[in-house]
């Protein structure tokens, strides 16, 4: 029973056709750099000496008649050593052409503000290069007399510290340059914001409609507070169950990770914001983040790592940003592979790539794919830069090409151009570096986007076990038990970036990730507030390391609720040990043993869990004194309020969990990489390949203890009458590729390949009944897998569908999961493309990736 209307967020920006735009886009020749010539430069020289002159860079007396061959031949040194750089390899196409005329209503033109509307079962593809056409023509135009180092300056950021936001670019010309601002949780280092709950919690909701909701109101704010650049989503897999900043992101699982980041970013985009899809690629620990090569086969590369960002793309992402680890030995922003053959090429990307905070390494990055460096400085405040006048000089003197320098620029005004921020776009009223400064409290941006962080932490909590205790029914007494029941001690933002032991709910993890609470709402608050109604005795005890007082608290209590948490964070900073990624899968503050100590002595208790992920509870999940177990993530500003809704009913627990929750750490498939020296870099090879998470534990046979897409209702469902149906495709343009893939054949390697069209048109529409069985109004996730033949070496289930229904009690409702050929597709590693596997393909539809209910085949 959901306290407010869900119609409020289905009141988002309806569709809007964007004018078919006749703009042509303008063609450069393949540049200078495709050719066989080898380019050098040694990093000694580069960067170092140079200082940062991108703000006061004079604009004028520039030569623009460069030379675009170079005969110098040497090795570029990179910090795992010498390579060279395969720029010859790549065909360097500086704008890419739209793989498609739109086809309405399947591909409508669209543009970012007015996405299409959201949907349980998305069958639209928007269209969003026309509106890049139109960009292109403009930012062409702009810079058409910019001289070298004007295009330079719009690449390199002022450096750490030197303006208003955490990153910032100079104004050029009739360029005013650009705001960049964490985070994905809300608006950084400012007042008046909200802090919405974090990535993890919006995963847990697996609903379109509420993801989609909050990125528009962190859009917003955004916006209101002139922010040009949002820092967000953040995707990365969870592919460590203690890795640091697992909880910025979407899960374990590349499909709800994909859906969440699309959704985030149609949401972000239509608030007026530029979204970043980050940490692009194989950021998974924070141990050695700057110092660790992620080895990753190209197939897992694909299915598993790349796909939420290719998702991004598909939304029409104006941002990447290239992350601090190396990726198959090359750093991430250096990394031709994955930034120009992947992003660029593959996916067709018009946006413009930025590097994480001082994640560039090198001067020739720009050859590699990356167009602007963050904050722009070698080192935070080093007044040196890879880019600035290191860049200038390398391009008057040929080493690299004046296309690519064009195409830098090109796409990052483009990209403003896209959003529409030459439209009146506010000033920048945030001041990252003083607080207290004035500017911080001009903009109130909150508007009544509580209600949204209240419904999505509620509706983003799993109930894990229940065994009759909740609802609560005007119980005559309940005890509160746990610091994490109660406000933090020293107030809301007690550590900078909330990077400290916490003393009260955990609403957020720490780090760049995060923002400042205008208020947080404990559970203690808002339980006792709800508990009047009822005329409920409360009493509360929330000291961790008493055990003994703990337990003698909760004697003659009708219900005992235990508050939990477990925090991580980002790898700058160091909580107790924690140094970003947690040392443990444990509760904090011997969590375990207080649960253990109350349900000693109470034979109601009730355990409520903030957590970045997940934990074993192996010591207490089976206690009999242990009636329920609440999921409750992190919720933001209204955790508390949350977390009432669903002890109370107000809201019927419709959340299923992200990842898996394992009896035992060693039963995840990969573990921390630790150890290694200052000098080394540590090599983290992705031995399980495609098996992360509940993959590995279907194929290995692990029974774990609560499964991916988990999560009990007070209701309950019934699910009946599968179908599957072929949609037949449209005569179109590209209906060749449609029959090549039907007769196995792979998509054809060329731009945009993987993002083509017709290849995520919808295919196969499958259908099938839920059913309320129970007595009280309820959300269900209704999730598909994929069931790969054997010979296709795919795991056992393989997430490609869900849905959310609400349904009355005893009422039926029908629902539908559309899937494309690119949901049924493998990446075929030696024909680079994507491929129908042979044999029979089956699925599953059910409530969790081990609760299937029905079954079928996809027709052949
Ligand atoms: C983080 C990014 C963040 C950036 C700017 C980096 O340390 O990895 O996620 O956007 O800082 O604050």
């Amino acid at each position: 029973m959901a306290p407010w209307s869900l119609s409020f967020v289905l009141l988002l920006a309806s569709y809007a056709v964007a004018s078919n735009s006749s703009a042509t886009i303008s063609t450069v020749s393949a540049s200078a750099i495709n050719s066989s010539t080898p380019v050098t430069s040694s990093t000694a020289s580069l960067g170092s000496t140079s200082s940062m002159s991108t703000a006061n860079m004079s604009t004028s007396g520039v030569a623009t008649s460069v030379s675009t061959t170079s005969s110098m031949t040497s090795y570029l040194a990179t910090e795992t050593g010498p390579l060279t750089l395969p720029i010859s390899q790549y065909s360097f196409t500086p704008f890419p052409t739209p793989t498609l005329a739109p086809e309405p209503p399947i591909f409508p033109a669209t543009d970012p503000l007015y996405p299409p509307p959201v949907s349980a079962d998305p069958v639209v593809v928007p269209d969003f290069a026309p509106a890049w056409a139109a960009a292109y023509t403009k930012a062409i135009s702009m810079i058409s007399n910019f001289t070298i180092q004007q295009k330079v300056n719009i690449t390199t950021g002022v450096g750490w510290a030197n303006g208003l936001c955490v990153g910032n670019t100079p104004p050029v010309g009739d360029f005013p340059g650009l705001c960049l601002q964490d985070s994905p949780l809300g608006v950084r280092d400012t007042d008046f914001v909200t802090s919405f709950p974090a990535g993890i919690t919006t995963a847990s909701t697996w609903n379109r409609a509420l993801m989609r909701a909050r990125g528009l109101a962190i859009g917003q704010e955004n916006r209101m507070k002139g922010v040009n650049v949002a820092l967000g989503p953040m995707m990365n897999m969870g592919r460590i169950a203690q890795g640091g900043r697992n909880w910025e992101g979407f899960g374990a699982d590349p499909f709800l990770s994909g859906e969440a980041a699309y959704e985030t970013i149609l949401g972000l985009q239509a608030g007026g914001v530029q979204a970043t899809a980050k940490h692009y690629i194989n950021n998974e620990q924070e141990w050695k983040r700057t110092q660790e090569s992620s080895n990753v086969d190209d197939r897992t590369q694909h299915e598993i790592y790349a796909h939420p960002f290719m998702r991004s793309v598909m939304a029409g992402v104006s941002s990447v940003m290239c992350s601090y680890n190396l990726v198959n030995d090359t750093y991430a922003c250096n990394n031709n592979k994955t930034l120009n053959d992947i992003m660029k090429r593959e996916f067709g990307f018009q946006g413009f790539i930025q590097s994480d905070w001082a994640a560039t390494m090198d001067s020739l990055s720009p050859v590699t794919g990356l167009d602007m460096t963050m904050p722009g400085d070698v080192t935070f405040s080093s007044g040196t830069s890879y880019f600035g006048q290191n860049l200038t000089d390398m391009v008057m003197n040929g080493t690299i090409s004046m296309q690519r320098l064009d195409d830098m620029a090109t796409r990052i005004i483009s990209a403003w151009y896209f959003l529409h921020q030459d439209e009146g776009y506010p000033n920048v009223t945030v001041s990252s570096f003083n607080f207290y400064s004035p500017l911080n409290r001009e903009v109130n941006a909150q508007s009544d986007h509580y209600l949204i962080v209240r419904e999505i932490g509620a509706a983003g909590t799993v109930l894990l076990k229940n065994e009759g205790a909740l609802p609560l029914y005007k119980p005559k007494s309940i005890v509160l038990v746990g610091s994490d029941a109660a406000p933090p001690v020293s107030g809301p933002n007690e550590y900078s970036d909330q990077g400290g032991d916490p003393t009260g709910i955990l609403a957020m993890g720490w780090g760049s990730g995060t923002d400042n609470f205008t208020y947080l709402v404990s559970p203690y608050e808002a339980i006792q507030a709800r508990a009047r109604v009822d005329q409920t005795s409360v009493f509360w005890n929330f000291n961790d390391w008493n055990l003994a007082n703990a337990g003698n608290s909760v004697i003659d209590i009708e219900a005992a609720i235990v508050f939990v948490n477990s925090d991580s964070g980002e790898g700058y900073i160091t909580v107790d040990g924690n140094a970003g990624d947690r040392k443990n899968l444990t509760a904090w503050h011997q969590g375990d043993e207080l649960i253990l100590a109350v349900a000693a002595q109470n034979n109601n208790t009730i355990v409520v869990i903030n957590s970045v992920g997940p934990l074993i509870i192996e010591p207490w999940v089976d206690h009999p004194n242990v009636t329920a177990i609440v999921w409750a993530n992190l919720g933001g500003n209204e955790a508390g309020n949350s977390i009432t809704d669903i002890l109370y009913g107000a809201w019927n627990p419709s959340g299923k969990l992200p990842y898996t929750i394992a009896k035992s750490p060693m039963d995840y498939p990969a573990q921390l990489v630790t150890g290694g020296t200052a000098a080394d870099i540590l090599s983290i090879n992705y031995t399980e390949g495609l098996f992360i998470d509940y993959r590995w534990f279907d194929a290995q046979n692990i029974t774990p203890r609560y499964e991916f897409g988990f999560g009990l209702s007070y209701t309950t469902f019934e699910y009946s009458n599968l179908a599957i149906t072929t949609i037949l495709p449209a005569d179109y343009a590209q209906m060749d590729l449609v029959q090549n893939w039907e007769n196995g054949g792979a998509t054809p390697i060329a731009e945009g390949s993987t993002t083509a069209l017709w290849l995520h048109m919808p295919a196969y529409k499958v259908t099938f009944n839920v059913k309320n069985t129970g007595t009280l109004y309820g959300g269900e996730i209704p999730q598909l897998y994929i069931h790969h033949p054997p010979s296709a070496g795919e795991p056992p289930s393989v997430l490609k569908g869900f849905t959310n229904v609400e349904v009355s009690p005893g009422q039926t409702t029908s629902v539908s999961i559309t899937l494309s050929r690119y949901d049924l597709s493998i990446w075929d590693v030696v024909r680079q493309g994507w491929a129908k596997p042979g044999g029979t393909i089956t699925f599953s539809v059910g409530a969790s990736s081990r609760d299937f209910r029905l079954s079928g085949t996809v027709p052949s």
